[in-house]
């Protein structure tokens, strides 16, 4: 078992940065996700970790060791891809066998000599990992013979019999329909757990970061943007972007302005009033606020948008709702109208086209500057009379 650690690790290729001074650190035994969208960087940070590919700056350590200098077979890792790269005309048993046949292990008697395993402890090995995923009876058929679940288990089987370090997992869930991929989910899990060994894992899909990381890593074109538990990145995200790309539905965001008012400071959209503490000088902010932080009303009352119905999304137990809001129509208030947010709610109470109001919780409010940096100082309270 064992952790791994980046150094400001960049990496350039000829014409384009894969990566931009990124650093973080997992422990041993821990499960860290690594979420971005397409092209953001994920499996260069997976294929520098294991040696496939040579960053431009930094270090890698795996333990204690520095790594940089050396071969990916020298790095005690397993790799699991996307594309699962199973041999087709092998079957099962011998996709999983394969590693432990051609690579030799240390004699007993002495060490620095090399054997190779005896068919014994390759059948033992092979064995223990088909059961623990569940595909003991798939030994003798074709990975073409098996569904993509099964297959994904196959390439899983074949990382655990090496005994790895480290597991470095590539979106290896994203070929599997949506039933079977959040079992898939549920099953890596209990196997980390059994395991106890270190992952890490690469997903641009965020509900699957968030059911998986024991904590995540945010990039963007590069960029390490935030690295923390599922909890704090949901509730406290680093910047507008990661408050964006994580959580579902999707964060909403006003745009407004801090005021002075009655010798504090208050965010003011028209007809919304939130009291800012924490505040020191005016000037524009944006607010975020996720749709179950929104409260649905038959009627506008004071403080509410008004707003009409414009689509209803069931869901089950809580519904979420389209809401296009419809500005105030006070002389001076900001022109809301036309935009669209989106709050759980019962829909059973609304149909298309019905007027509403929404309200938002002030103390849910999170705040970001211009440069979109979440302003951690600011916290919203209910605004005074
Ligand atoms: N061998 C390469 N040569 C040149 N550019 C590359 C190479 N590998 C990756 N890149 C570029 O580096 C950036 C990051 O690529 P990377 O494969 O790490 O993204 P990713 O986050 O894994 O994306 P995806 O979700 O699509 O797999 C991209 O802009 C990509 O075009
Ligand atoms: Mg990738």
């Amino acid at each position: 078992m064992t952790g791994v650690r980046l150094e400001n690790i960049s990496k350039q290729f000829k014409d384009s940065t894969a990566l931009e001074d990124v650093s973080f650190a997992v422990k041993d035994g821990e499960f860290v996700v690594i979420l971005g969208a397409s092209g953001s960087g994920k499996s260069t940070i997976l294929r520098i970790i294991a040696g496939l590919e040579v960053q431009t700056r930094g270090h890698v350590y795996i333990g204690d060791m520095l790594v940089d200098e050396y071969e990916p077979r020298d790095r005690n890792i397993a790799m699991v891809f996307q594309s699962y790269a199973l041999y087709p005309h092998l079957r099962v048993y011998d996709n999983i066998a394969f590693a432990l046949r051609v690579r030799k292990v240390p004699r007993e008697d002495d060490p620095d000599r090399y054997r190779r395993r005896t068919r014994e402890e390759i059948d033992d090995r092979v064995r223990r990992a088909a059961d623990l995923l569940g595909i003991g009876d798939t030994l003798t058929k074709k990975p073409a013979e098996l569904s993509g679940g099964q297959r994904q288990r196959v390439a899983l089987a074949r990382a655990i019999v090496r005994d790895p370090e480290l597991f470095l997992l590539d979106e290896p869930l994203s070929n599997l329909d949506a039933k079977i991929r959040s079992s898939a989910r549920l099953e890596l899990k209990r196997i980390h757990e059994q395991l106890k060994q270190t992952f890490v894992f690469v997903t641009h899909d965020q509900s699957e970061a968030m059911t998986l990381a024991d904590r995540l890593v945010v990039i963007d074109h590069g960029h390490l943007l935030q690295f923390d538990t599922p909890e704090n990145v949901l509730s406290r995200p680093a910047n507008q972007f990661v408050a964006s790309f994580v959580g579902s539905p999707e964060m909403m965001f006003l745009e407004g302005r801090i005021r002075a008012a009655n010798g504090g400071f208050a965010f003011e959209l028209d007809p919304v009033r939130i009291s800012v503490r924490g505040a020191r000088a005016p000037g524009p902010v944006t607010v975020g606020f996720r749709p179950w932080d929104l409260t649905v009303a038959k009627t506008a009352g004071p403080g509410a948008f008004p707003a009409v119905v414009r689509g209803i999304e069931r869901l089950g137990s809580s519904d979420l709702l389209f809401l296009e809001l419809q500005g105030s129509g006070a002389p001076g208030a900001p022109a809301m109208s036309g935009v669209t947010v989106r709050a759980m709610s019962r829909a059973y109470e609304y149909e298309v086209g019905d007027s509403a109001g929404v309200t938002l919780a002030p103390d849910r409010a999170l705040f970001f500057g211009a440069d979109g940096d979440r302003l951690d100082e600011l916290e919203g309270a209910p605004a005074g009379p």
